[in-house]
């Protein structure tokens, strides 16, 4: 399988390691605007290669040709959020990143399937999925499995239990309106005010790398990539959150069943959580909106 990482910076090279080092990609290619960037990196997996035994073609550059004939195009090139800023304010300056490189990767690897992981995510999934022209099985999004992996470590770590004794997931946008579909753990119940503290721990929980690191998280978001490259390859029906877009473009978390093809499996959603779901849906559309108006000025 070949895989072309675009934007080989702290996300898009931890990714490359990771299914690298698991055997996903035979061919890997680090793309990125800053030319040097990807080919240091590229050969610096290329040796970790050697170091691991491991057979795989890597190649850095800056040149659009070399996504030619890739199976999974994997979308990080960005800016980071900063201190103090929101992934929404990231919105301009992304879109023109992520359409650019959409409407490159139809033209070269026009069969690939398109992995958004550039912020604001929903949003950047709706601009990939019209400057590509793809159906949208192909184009999606990782944040869900990301937004879920923090509520389970919010639960094991405030329960002291081990992550295989914790079941959650967070669903709607990858911002403010995430919410939790659901929650549990073996051998106890969690009370409604634990779970709303938990679940706001786990919407802050992008936030808290800023605070600590001057940049957004790599190692979670990294493996996140790596299980939807992974389901897609082994195409053995695995479930995961995802964005997605609908038929009036915009992308929203769906739950995905990754088998010969990709389906959407509809999540139970009672009164409450259907509202929550129409609010992050109506967000997502509303910074869409915003986007375009800027575009057009
Ligand atoms: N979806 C998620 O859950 C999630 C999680 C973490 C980060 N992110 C997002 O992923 C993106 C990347 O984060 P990062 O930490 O790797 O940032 P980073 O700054 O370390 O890397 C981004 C890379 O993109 C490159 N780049 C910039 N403009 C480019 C262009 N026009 N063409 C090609 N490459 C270009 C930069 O040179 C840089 O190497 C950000 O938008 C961030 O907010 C999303």
């Amino acid at each position: 399988m070949k895989i072309a990482m675009i934007g080989a910076g702290n996300v898009g090279a931890s990714a490359a390691f990771l299914l690298l080092s698991h055997k996903i990609a035979k061919e890997l290619v680090l793309l990125d605007i800053n030319a040097n960037l990807a080919k240091g990196k590229a050969l610096d997996l290329a040796q970790s290669a050697t170091l691991l035994d491991i057979n795989a073609k890597i190649q850095g550059g800056d040149d659009y040709k070399m996504l030619k004939n890739a199976d999974i195009c994997v979308l990080t090139a960005g800016f980071a959020r900063k201190d103090g800023q929101s992934r929404d304010e990231l919105a301009s300056k992304n879109a023109s990143i992520v359409s650019l490189w959409a409407s490159k990767i139809a033209k070269f690897a026009p069969k690939s399937v398109i992995i958004v992981v550039t912020n604001p995510l929903d949003v950047m999934v709706s601009v990939a999925l019209k400057f590509s022209g793809f159906e949208k099985e192909r184009v999606l999004g990782m944040a869900g499995e990301l937004d879920s992996a923090r509520l389970k470590y919010e639960i094991a770590t405030h329960f002291g239990l081990k992550n295989s004794d914790v079941s959650a997931q967070m669903f709607g946008e990858h911002g403010q309106s995430m919410f939790a579909l659901n929650a549990s753990v073996r051998g106890r119940k969690i009370s409604k005010n634990e779970l709303l503290h938990l679940e706001n721990q786990a919407k802050i929980g992008g936030a808290k790398f800023i605070a600590l690191l001057g940049t957004s998280a790599f190692y979670a978001p990294s493996a996140g990539i790596f299980k939807m490259c992974k389901a897609l390859k082994s195409k053995n029906g695995t479930e995961l959150i995802c964005s997605i877009g609908d038929e009036n473009g915009v992308a929203c978390a769906q739950i995905l069943k990754f088998g010969k093809k990709i389906k959407i499996i509809n999540a139970k959603l009672n009164a409450i959580k259907a509202k929550k779901y129409a609010q992050a849906y109506a967000a997502i559309k509303q910074n869409l909106l915003n986007l375009e108006n800027l575009s057009h000025k």
